[in-house]
């Protein structure tokens, strides 16, 4: 576990500096750098692979190191831009060197994808205490701490973008996937607003997106008769693509999203509509 004081040195090891007048834009030489966690599989993935077409150095973070090598492999077998990284969100040593070998690399990311989460179906009087911290420290405290570790290169440099990934059940109390799942997605709502009002003002954009029913891996238990049930519960009829996330994601991501921030994007197939 990391201790108050290492928390503390992720917070406040970078005093902030005025950022530049012009932010760099990315070019051939110097194109964006990208630090996607969780994306061994899923939408982490498919969200590393939108961003790596769209030009970006791409490093993929997961607690999955074969699948996460395999996953960089498939996007560059030259390894020259995809960079797999194996690292566990919940620790934050392991995160700080994952930072450090990107920075080393390349340089420090102007994008970070926080989509890495677990979840542990319970209800929420049987939920157990250590089950409750662990997707606490996955889901939530690796947002806050990937995030500081990342974003006052971002903030010096006067260009970033940050995108959290939440979930329907932070925004309605969904059940389930666990009362700490819905829990820990709800925090992540509100630490998008508290990063994206710090970092306003320096060019770095903070913003979520809130999936629900995406087909990915974590589907696959599901019968037929449940998926065309679930399907038949959605507005638009069926269930959501990866890629659907992903194409939203690399928007918020973009040069054109500068004026967005704080804002969570709902992504449900009208399941939810504010
Ligand atoms: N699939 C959906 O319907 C859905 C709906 C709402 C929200 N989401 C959110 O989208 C994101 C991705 O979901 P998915 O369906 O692709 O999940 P997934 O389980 O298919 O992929 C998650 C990836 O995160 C990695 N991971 C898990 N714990 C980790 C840890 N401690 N450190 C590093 N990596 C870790 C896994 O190894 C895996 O590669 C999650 O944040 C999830 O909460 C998904």
């Amino acid at each position: 576990m990391p201790s108050t004081l290492d928390n503390r040195s992720a917070a406040t090891d970078t005093a902030p500096t005025a950022p530049p007048d012009t932010p760099p834009a990315p070019t051939a030489e110097h194109p964006r750098v990208a630090l996607v966690s969780g994306a061994a599989r899923g939408i982490g993935a498919a969200v590393a692979a939108e961003l790596h077409a769209t030009g970006a150095l791409v490093a993929l973070l997961d607690r999955d190191d074969e699948g996460v090598r395999r996953t960089a492999f498939a996007l560059d077998p030259t390894g020259r831009t995809a960079l797999p990284l194996a690292a566990d969100v919940s620790d934050t040593p392991a995160l700080r060197a994952a930072v450090a070998r990107v920075t080393e690399h390349w340089r420090a990311p102007d994008i970070l994808v926080n989509n890495a989460a677990l979840s542990v179906p319970a209800s929420i009087w049987d939920v157990r205490e250590d089950e409750w911290d662990t997707v606490m420290a996955v889901n939530l405290r690796g947002v806050l701490q990937l995030t500081r570790l990342c974003a006052p290169a971002m903030r010096d440099r006067g260009w970033g973008r940050v995108v959290n990934v939440t979930s329907l059940a932070g925004q309605q109390g969904g059940r389930l996937m666990g009362p700490h799942y819905s829990a820990s997605k709800a925090g992540i709502l509100v630490l998008t607003k508290i990063f994206a009002r710090e970092l306003a003002g320096h060019g770095v954009t903070v913003n979520a997106v809130a999936p629900a029913v995406i087909e990915t891996p974590v589907m696959d238990g599901l019968g037929a008769e449940e998926r065309a049930a679930m399907s038949r519960a959605i507005p638009v009829g069926r269930l959501g693509q990866p890629a659907e996330v992903a194409a939203l994601a690399a928007y918020l991501a973009s040069d054109a999203a500068g004026y967005v921030t704080g804002a969570t994007f709902d992504i449900n197939g009208g399941s939810f509509m504010r």
